[in-house]
């Protein structure tokens, strides 16, 4: 056998065990794509498969590398605390997470206190309690085309098929469509879904039940890139004032990757709360919840009827922590934005072109280092947009082929890409080459 036939029989064995072994064959089925392909290695802008072919990588794990895989110094920050001998003590206040929570703070003005958990879905479960907790009511508005986790109070369905949700509609909400079996119907019937862009719809809900928050990713970036229209996240805000209810802005996907404020500091607009996660650790587990003073210190209220529990074992574990520390200080100290906007535009452009030369309809949205290539003639404003008009089929295909070609996008029509730091203008020039050969044959 050669070296690559003894790579490939490696990785028939791993296929095989992985369906021996796991459910579904793949630790979190949001994972389960074809071509399933067996990475072990990822550095800076590339990963690597079992049989030795390397790619240049645009989904960084839905989203988490802003810096590129296995950053240096997040690496080296990480091995320090362990040769320090710090551990996961479990007891008390460590330094590492007041740190953390101080430099949380500093770069997001509406954080006036934070939380820290091991994942964005345990962050969106808090911040709806802590909101329940402090209206005294139950009923939640989410956004059509969101997503935030997939615990039982989230639990839509993402891309809902157009006969599921029906015809777009105004000043009204949604059909729930689950995006699991075994949600309970009680908590269905708490979950309201209204469209994105539209306040109407959130006016129409809050004046219709008693709703505590209003739970949505600021662009929605799980069905691509979908920016908010002009006033309308400072709207939201505004009518969970009128209303009394509480709004929640998921910036899981957009914290970090717009910039250090989030995508809120862009907008200028400070929520009630937010909710961060992926790029704030560079790829290690890390969920933030924060927001306004009064209702974060519902955590440790008197009352232990008004008391909301957040515990966790690995919460703000050092190795999470050093990496969110070293993360979030390279964030703010060096040219990482700087160096994004430069690729990000190279490659943004040279796509455009592309296709105007090849004669297929695109269009580029765009969030800062994330994108997302629609293949319809307008930028979608919501879910309906895409439902209707987006190509899916030669998503599809393109993706595929450029997978074939060493360019990884996963293959899910309409999932964002992701450039990082480490992306070089050479990764942005070998992309566009390969995209070309493949778009010019299709
Ligand atoms: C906007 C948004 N919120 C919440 C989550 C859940 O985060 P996690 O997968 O860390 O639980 C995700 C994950 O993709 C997300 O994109």
């Amino acid at each position: 056998m050669n070296i690559k036939e003894r790579a490939a029989s490696m990785a028939g064995q791993i296929t095989q065990d992985a369906r021996k072994y796991i459910a579904g064959g793949v630790v979190s089925l949001n994972r389960k794509v074809e071509p399933n392909i067996v990475f072990v290695k990822g550095k800076g802008s590339r990963i690597y498969d079992s049989e030795g072919k390397e790619y240049i990588d645009y989904h960084a794990a839905f989203a988490p590398h802003l810096l590129g895989h296995n950053d240096g110094r997040v690496n080296e920050a990480v091995i320090q605390v362990m040769n320090e001998d710090h551990s996961l003590f479990g007891s008390g206040t460590n330094a590492l997470e007041v740190k953390l929570a101080r430099l949380l703070c500093e770069s997001v003005p509406s954080m006036e206190l934070v939380q820290i958990t091991n994942t964005g879905s345990e962050a969106t479960a808090h911040a709806i309690r802590l909101s329940r907790a402090w209206t005294g009511r139950e009923h939640i508005i989410l956004t059509l085309g969101g997503y935030n986790g997939w615990h039982n109070d989230v639990s839509r369905a993402v891309m809902p098929a157009l006969a599921q949700i029906g015809p777009r509609i105004r000043a009204e909400e949604y059909p729930f469509v689950p995006s699991s079996a075994g949600i309970p119907e009680s908590a269905k019937k708490l979950i309201h879904i209204v469209n994105f862009n539209d306040l109407e719809s959130i006016e129409v809900v809050m004046k219709r039940y008693p709703v505590a928050c209003v739970l949505t990713e600021p662009v929605l970036q799980n069905v691509g890139i979908i920016p908010p229209n002009e006033g309308y996240l400072r709207g939201i805000i505004d009518l969970c004032n009128r209303y009394g209810a509480v709004s929640i802005f998921d910036e899981v996907k957009t914290g970090f990757r717009s910039a250090l404020g989030g995508y809120q500091g862009i907008a200028g607009v400070k929520p009630h709360l937010s909710v961060f996660g992926k790029a704030v650790a560079n790829g290690f587990p890390m969920g933030v919840i924060g927001g306004k003073k009064e209702i974060m210190e519902l955590f440790d209220a008197p009352d232990p009827s008004r008391r909301v529990l957040i515990a966790g074992t690995y919460n703000a574990h050092p190795v999470n922590a050093a990496a969110a520390i070293a993360t979030l200080q390279i964030l703010r100290d060096t040219n990482v934005y700087k160096h994004l906007d430069n690729v990000c535009g190279k490659l943004y452009a040279n796509l455009e072109q592309m296709f105007l030369k090849k004669g297929k309809t695109m269009v580029l949205a765009r969030n800062a280092s994330a994108f997302c290539m629609y293949f319809c003639e307008k930028a979608p404003q919501d879910l309906h947009d895409i439902l209707l008009n987006h190509d899916f089929d030669f998503d599809l295909t393109f993706r595929k082929a450029l997978i074939n070609r060493g360019i990884y996008h996963i293959p899910i029509a309409c999932k964002q890409g992701s450039v990082s730091y480490a992306h070089s203008e050479e990764d942005i020039d070998r992309t566009l080459e390969v995209s070309w050969d493949v778009l010019k044959n299709m």
